[in-house]
């Protein structure tokens, strides 16, 4: 019955008669409208972030900040042509990432302002250009699945048989965006879910140490620790010095799919690890966590999900693609991760809410008995 309906209503949206009386029709105008807007940002999605891409390359935002300035005087900082300039804060203008000010000058709109209080975004902007690359036959992505793709090369890991041999140069730019990028989602995690009630935390792929830090930072007697491949862990290492709590926190190489994990954590954190790998490789290194983790230990899954409410096209669209273009990996409902735990050990599974759902949800599991 459902079927036909949407059969039904499918074939009137098709129908050039219908869509010439829906947007003629007062009553129906605005639906039309709205969708032949949405119709119409799906095409240029792409236009839209290249524009932003300009701005940032450009550090358009950051010479924003400083307050709302002249066309003359934005096209002399941004070495643009009088006209250049004022084409692209025309199409800045209407994506809200610059607003028109007194006087004709130019200042920060909503989405620019945003932007410019999270370093990281504006990294994986520039970032973006490697996907934008792998993404150009999207058909050819899908039918082939090729391995050599620029971001399969950025994520060295990804295609790696032995990633704990993988050097220095190979993993230092992913960790640093990495990096750039967890101070939202460690904030996030651990607001949903204070590390108060335990002593000692295993991340697990913790990269070099954002969330550790901010974990050991915001519980002053918690000890952490970091598992990463060899060269993230010393990196890690390095900014726990520099953050005065090597006392507390270290970390340690190795792989996590097969090598042994430090024991003795009572909680132990995922944080976007497993999306990154195919199934046979999160349930190792789920399974590797339920050899390691006490039956009275806790275990931390939190990554952007598949099926989000509201944030659906960010992780079926987005990381779906991303994932795709990386080489392995997808993005799993919470459910799909319910059932991964449940065949590596872990009994019960509960979502703890997160503030920004699209960018992290969270899992907390315990194990089952051994
Ligand atoms: C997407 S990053 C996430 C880093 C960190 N948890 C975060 O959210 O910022 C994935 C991390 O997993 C690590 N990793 C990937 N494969 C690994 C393996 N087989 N063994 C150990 N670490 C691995 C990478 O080096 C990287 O630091």
């Amino acid at each position: 019955m459902i079927d036909r309906l949407l059969d039904l209503r499918n074939r009137l949206l098709a129908s050039p008669r219908f869509q010439r009386w829906a947007v003629a029709f007062p009553l129906t105008r605005p639906i039309a409208n709205r969708r032949a807007r949405a119709l119409f940002d799906l095409c240029a999605g792409f236009v839209y972030s290249q524009i932003l891409l300009a701005c940032v390359k450009l550090r358009l935002f950051d010479i924003l900040s400083e307050g709302p300035q002249t066309l003359d005087t934005l096209s002399r900082r941004l070495s643009l042509s009088g006209d250049a300039t004022a084409r692209l804060l025309t199409a800045a203008v209407s994506l809200q990432l610059v607003d028109r000010r007194s006087q004709e000058r130019f200042g920060l709109g909503p989405l620019g302002a945003a932007l410019l209080g999270n370093g990281g975004v504006a990294q994986m902007i520039e970032h973006h250009t490697l996907l934008y690359g792998d993404l150009h036959d999207p058909v050819a992505l899908l039918r082939e699945a090729p391995t050599d793709t620029a971001l399969s090369r950025f994520w060295a890991y990804a295609g790696a048989d032995r990633p704990d041999t993988l050097e220095t140069a190979r993993i230092s730019d992913y960790s640093a965006l990495m990096s750039a990028s967890q101070a939202l989602i460690a904030d996030d995690v651990l607001s949903a879910y204070p590390l108060t009630r335990h002593r000692s935390l295993l991340d697990v792929g913790g990269g070099t140490g954002a969330f550790a830090i901010a974990a050991a930072t915001r519980v002053p007697e918690l000890r952490a620790t970091v598992f990463d491949l060899p060269a993230v862990a010393e990196g890690a290492r390095a900014r726990m010095a520099d953050a005065g709590i090597s006392d507390r926190c270290t970390a340690v190489g190795g792989d996590f799919r097969s090598d042994p994990l430090p024991e003795g954590a009572d909680v132990i954190s995922l944080v976007r690890i497993l999306h990154d790998h195919n199934d046979d490789d999160a349930l190792a290194v789920l399974k590797n966590i339920r050899r390691t983790l006490s039956d009275h230990g806790t275990l931390l899954v939190a990554e952007p999900m598949s099926g989000t409410q509201g944030a659906e096209p960010i992780g079926d669209a987005y990381f779906g693609f991303y994932l795709l273009a990386m080489g392995r990996g997808r993005p799993r409902t919470a459910e799909e991760l319910g059932e991964l735990l449940r065949m590596a050990g872990f009994e019960s599974s509960r979502q703890a809410a997160t503030r920004a759902p699209l960018l992290t949800r969270l899992i907390v599991a315990k194990p089952a008995g051994k």
